[in-house]
């Protein structure tokens, strides 16, 4: 089948590699109707993920139709369609029976592991588990972003605790972002604010999120921020940069007592973190890479209702042939491209 492949720091090309086979008795195979690119695929596409290995599949986001399932699945069907969480969750383990999907002790996560899903099939293992049938209501646009940044989003906001009245900063306008945003008002924020420089980002935040927005370039966010709560701060802050100056900003920006939640993945030790912000302001501060599967159900049933809306997010729709050209794109964020996403 073709499918993308990294090829080196930057590279990227679609070639041939071999179709995915059932191998274990819970697997399903699915056939990809649109994969997407994230913010997490920038990390291994510049080569800082040692896992990853010349000529593996990327991608991690994917909604596509059952083509075939392993004896004991008992959730899908062949021609069902269904979205996938990006991370892979076994659903027996301790942290799985905790709801911790993405700390499962048998996972792994889609495009990070040598299987991606730019690609015309993909092996879904655990299928019971990590894979969800999508009303017949919901386009493939909508349901695809249920995979990994609406979940990612939710679990940010649901995690740190947004509670109706809550005032919410979100740092970063990428779909996660956006989603994190839509989410805390859904749970019933006051005011919520998405933070970014990218004037086409913050539009969409206010268009099609109904949040209010900052730009940073422009803007003193710390004193803007201080005098949209009231003169206290948020009381949540959601940092889905990336960027450890955004971490920096949500810690130090938070009200005393505030909840501080970092969707930006990390790795390794970070430098210059203001401990000190944490401890004398009392805030509560977590992360955590998402656990899809506790929310996509709900996700679905909110996407079905139009309360949560993604189309506006897939700026650039391409063949899966042209998905080289998809990433420069998403890279460079020329065009205004948000995601781009890839027809196999
Ligand atoms: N926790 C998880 O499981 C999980 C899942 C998916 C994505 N992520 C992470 O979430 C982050 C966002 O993902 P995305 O796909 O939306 O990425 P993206 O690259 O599309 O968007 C990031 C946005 O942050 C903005 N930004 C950068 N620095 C900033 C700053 N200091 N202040 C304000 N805005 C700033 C950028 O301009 C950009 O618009 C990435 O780091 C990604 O790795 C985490
Ligand atoms: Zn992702
Ligand atoms: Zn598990």
């Amino acid at each position: 089948m073709r499918a993308l492949q990294w090829q080196g720091p930057n590279q990227l090309a679609v070639g041939e590699v071999p179709d995915p086979r059932i191998r274990t008795r819970g697997d399903i195979v699915v056939r990809v109707r649109q994969s997407v690119t994230c913010g997490s695929d920038l990390h291994v596409l510049g080569g800082s993920n040692p896992y990853v290995e010349k000529g593996d599949v990327l991608g991690h986001e994917f909604v596509g139709e059952v083509v075939e399932h392993g004896p004991d699945v008992q959730r899908h069907r062949k021609g069902d369609r269904v979205v996938v969480a990006s991370f892979i969750a076994c659903g027996r383990c301790w942290f799985c029976s905790q709801r911790e999907y993405s700390l499962c002790d048998n996972g792994g996560c889609f495009g990070f592991s040598h299987a991606g899903s730019h690609a015309e099939y993909v092996r879904v293992p655990f299928a019971d588990v990590g894979a969800f049938t999508v009303p017949d209501e919901i386009t493939d646009e909508r349901a695809l972003f249920a995979s990994d940044s609406a979940a990612t989003g939710w679990m940010g906001a649901d995690m740190a605790g947004v509670k109706v009245g809550d005032v919410v900063a979100v740092w970063g306008a990428g779909a996660v972002g956006q989603l994190a945003a839509r989410a805390a008002i859904l749970l019933g924020a006051d005011r919520v604010m998405v933070i970014d420089r990218h004037e086409n980002r913050l539009h969409q935040a206010e268009k099609h999120i109904g949040a209010e927005t900052i730009n940073c370039d422009r803007t003193d966010v710390g004193a803007e921020l201080l005098d949209r709560s009231g003169g206290r701060g948020p009381d949540v802050c959601l940092e889905a940069a990336g960027e450890l100056t955004a971490v920096r900003e949500a810690v130090q920006l938070c009200r005393k007592g505030g909840s501080v939640f970092v969707l930006g993945l990390f790795a390794g030790a970070m430098d210059k973190f203001p401990l000190g912000s944490v401890t004398s302001n009392g805030l509560t501060v977590r992360s955590a890479r998402m656990h899809g599967q506790r929310y996509i159900p709900m996700l679905l049933q909110r996407m079905a209702k139009g309360e949560l809306t993604t189309e506006h997010l897939a700026t650039h729709v391409l063949p899966l042939t042209q998905a080289p050209e998809g990433y420069r794109l998403f890279r460079t964020r020329e065009d205004g491209c948000v995601r781009s996403v890839f027809l196999p």
